[in-house]
């Protein structure tokens, strides 16, 4: 059926505690996918599956979300739903029952997901099977942190488990996207924080009306710092070189396949940059610099004769020459390192 008005909201309030020091000062929405800022991947996505109206339920750090997103994201019209208090997983639904209408099924999706999701195909098992909640499926290596689903073998939802310890091989785990009828927004108590997972899904099971969907395309929880290294470099091999016009200083420095330089991009004499360097828009990279094997965000300088490798360093990063910071180190976004600063391995230098 052709839709007029298909939703699409976005939970974007949670705290992204396992993404700190990096989310101190950006919201996950903003960190940046090969580049990209999720929100815009994710509007991306979304609207390819033809939602036309993005909603954002946030309180954590609305404000720049507001401000960095403003009216539109890739096109697509976005209205905030701001809550005063965290209201969970369902609570923000309830919250923007007026955004989302009446009428017809809508999307909810985890602000934390970088996949190609068929939204269309999804909607339409939803209607076939007249279910009040569909729920898309994937199957990953290590189930063990994510909320695990059983179902019949028409896919009706028969058990929903969160983040159980034990699993089994084959278990297929909850991929944060939804389709819920309308209906379901009476179902969920205003005023506190529910939990979709814990308190309205479980009912819907009883009841027999939800519906799962199996997704076999590619499909990232960013959540995490390993899952979101491993979609950037993943998306970032599957792209290849895009040198977004860097301007490079006279002679320019070495780049290595595959890496990712974003707009105004500056490489300085002699620089090597790469294999899997991914440099937001104006990142500099000092002359002799090495930059290797890290996730470098956007306005960050990395001074002459530093090394960053295996590394993520935030947003408006200074780090001055000489520098060295050794892999599987984090620094959080707007800090100073001074000229000759040395990071053992694994460092978290904290907001
Ligand atoms: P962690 O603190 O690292 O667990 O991150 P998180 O709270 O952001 O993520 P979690 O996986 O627990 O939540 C799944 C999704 O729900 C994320 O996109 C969160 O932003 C979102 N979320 C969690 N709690 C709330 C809330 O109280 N309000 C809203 N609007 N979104 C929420």
């Amino acid at each position: 059926m052709l839709r007029i008005h298909l939703r699409g909201l976005i939970l974007a309030g949670g705290f992204a505690t396992r993404l700190r020091p990096l989310s101190c000062s950006k919201p996950k929405l903003l960190f940046p996918i090969v580049g990209m800022p999720l929100v815009e991947s994710m509007a991306r996505w979304l609207s390819s599956g033809g939602i036309n109206q993005i909603i954002l339920a946030v309180n954590h750090l609305s404000d720049k979300l507001k401000i960095e997103v403003g009216h539109h994201v890739a096109g697509v019209p976005v209205k905030f739903s701001v809550e005063e208090t965290p209201l969970g997983t369902a609570g923000p639904i309830r919250l923007a029952a007026n955004l989302l209408g009446r009428d017809d099924p809508f999307f909810v999706a985890n602000g934390d997901i970088v996949s190609d999701i068929e939204i269309r195909h999804m909607l339409a098992v939803h209607e076939e099977t007249n279910a009040e909640a569909t729920i898309a499926l994937v199957s990953v290596p290590d189930p063990s942190p994510y909320g695990s689903v059983l179902t019949d073998p028409n896919g009706k939802v028969k058990k929903f488990e969160e983040k159980s310890a034990v699993l089994s091989a084959t278990s297929h785990v909850n991929a944060g996207v939804y389709v819920l009828s309308p209906g379901v927004i009476d179902s969920i108590p205003g005023g506190r924080s529910v939990s979709l997972e814990k308190e309205v899904f479980p009912k819907l099971v009883r009841n027999g009306r939800m519906q799962s969907w199996m997704h076999k395309g590619f499909w990232y929880d960013i959540g995490r710092v390993s899952e979101y290294v491993r979609a950037n470099h993943e998306l970032l091999e599957k792209q290849e070189l895009k040198a977004a016009k860097p301007v490079a200083s006279e002679d320019g420095g070495e780049i290595l396949r595959p890496s990712y330089l974003g707009t105004r991009t500056h490489i300085g004499v002699g620089a090597k940059v790469g294999p899997l360097a991914i440099l937001s828009d104006n990142v500099s990279v000092g002359d002799e610099a090495i930059v290797r094997n890290s996730i470098i965000f956007e306005e960050t300088s990395i001074g002459e004769k530093a090394t960053v490798e295996g590394s993520i360093i935030g947003e408006r990063v200074v780090i001055g020459k000489r520098s060295r910071i050794g892999n599987g180190s984090i620094i959080a976004g707007q800090l100073t390192l001074p000229e000759g600063s040395i990071l053992s391995p694994n460092s978290l230098i904290l907001c």
